[in-house]
């Protein structure tokens, strides 16, 4: 092999391997680009999803907090941070127990089960341990529940307290009436006394089972509700309790023949008897009570006791009543405290309002516009 022809052909095979490795080496490197670009883009997903996970977590009505092993801060929304104390940012990697120092939650920390959650200061707290030791600390605001469990174990009470006194008066009356010997017009003096606790029993037991059926919420069946009919049924109502209150009362009705509206006809009714009654309760011998309807507002204005100012917003709370002493010793005259709660409870349900207007000593204007 001549010089020229062996160098020519090392040249050749120089060329060859370089080119070789240059082909090989780019499509090292394309393949390396190629799963760079990958990774990049998986990781760039992963971080998109870590983002929409962390939105939706911040979007929770609840507090969430991530906790390490050792109770250390990872991560928490800004419903934990306010209802915590926190700050989302600044307290990573803070351990939850240096920030959140009641003791109440520290001794919870401590323990080893956490299947309860934890109540106190208006919040709850549960801990869900999961993966290595981490845990996941929700807390929710419970200030509505803990109201409404105050007003549950309130009304209870009322209750109790409203059902024993004539209880109490009635066990009263059957002991003297087991015990002593007594005249025939003593006997029947207990008896018509008895009576009258007993028809209080039924009247709060009526009205607790008109609430009941209030808060049950079903909207009320609208059906044409006869106002005329209704009012002239009331106005009799009226006329037997002042009689049997033994009251001279001067009552006026004024409506139109044929008045109606939309509604149900069964909650108007004890709408509207409730205030109607209410007035000649309140009112005594001498005075006076009007009612009209116009214009698809009801008004039931007397001339009785009126009411102080600062009671006027609290009236249709269950069981208020301005003078508890005046109505446990009226007997008969007491009513059941419910009356304007119903009321207003009806009023709501047919889109109305209750506008109450009184004066102590001059009367009282209660009005239904609907
Ligand atoms: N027309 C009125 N005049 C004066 N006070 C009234 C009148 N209506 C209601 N009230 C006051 O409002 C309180 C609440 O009324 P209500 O809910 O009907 O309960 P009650 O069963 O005691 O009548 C009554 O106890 C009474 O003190
Ligand atoms: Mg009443």
């Amino acid at each position: 092999m001549s010089f020229p022809i062996y160098f020519g052909s090392l040249l050749a095979l120089a060329v060859l391997f370089i080119f070789g490795i240059r082909r090989r080496e780019k499509s090292l490197n394309s393949q390396f680009e190629k799963q760079l670009k990958a990774e990049r883009q998986n990781s760039a997903l992963h971080e998109q999803r870590l983002q929409a996970f962390l939105s939706a977590m911040q979007a929770s009505p609840n507090g969430v907090v991530i906790l390490d092993s050792a109770r250390r801060i990872v991560w928490c929304n800004q419903t934990a941070a306010r209802l915590l104390g926190l700050d989302a940012i600044r307290d990573v990697d803070q351990h939850i127990a240096h920030l959140v120092r009641e003791p109440q939650f520290l001794e919870y920390l401590a323990q080893e089960n956490f299947e309860n959650e934890l109540r106190f200061d208006n919040k709850a707290l549960q801990l869900h341990p999961y993966r290595r030791g981490r845990a996941l600390l929700l807390v929710r605001d419970v200030t509505d529940v803990e109201r409404a469990e105050q007003m549950r174990r309130d009304f209870v009470a009322n209750v109790s307290h409203e059902i024993r006194t004539p209880l109490t008066v009635l066990s009263g009356f059957i002991e003297t009436l087991q015990t002593l010997e007594l005249g025939v017009d003593e006997q029947k003096r207990y008896l018509q006394l008895m009576a009258t606790q007993s028809q209080r029993l039924g009247a709060l037991v009526a009205d607790l089972l008109t609430l009941s059926k209030l808060d049950a919420g079903a909207k009320p069946t609208l059906e044409r509700v006869d106002i005329s009919e209704l009012l002239r049924q009331c106005e009799y109502e009226a006329r037997t309790l002042a009689k049997s209150l033994k009251r001279d009362i001067h009552i006026q009705f004024d409506v139109a023949p044929h008045a109606d509206m939309l509604g149900s006809t069964s909650e108007l009714q004890s709408a509207f008897s409730n205030l109607i009654t209410n007035s000649v309760r309140y009112t005594l011998t001498g005075g006076s009570i009007f009612v009209t309807w116009r214009e698809n507002t009801l008004t039931v204005t007397d001339t009785g006791l009126g009411i102080a100012p600062e009671h006027v917003p609290r009236l249709t709370e269950r069981f208020y009543r301005v003078d508890k002493s005046r109505n446990r010793s009226a007997g008969e005259t007491a009513g059941t405290g419910l009356g304007l709660a119903i009321v207003k409870h009806v009023a709501q349900r047919h889109g109305a309002t209750l506008e109450i207007d009184s004066a102590v000593g001059v009367g009282s204007t209660f009005r239904l516009v609907f």
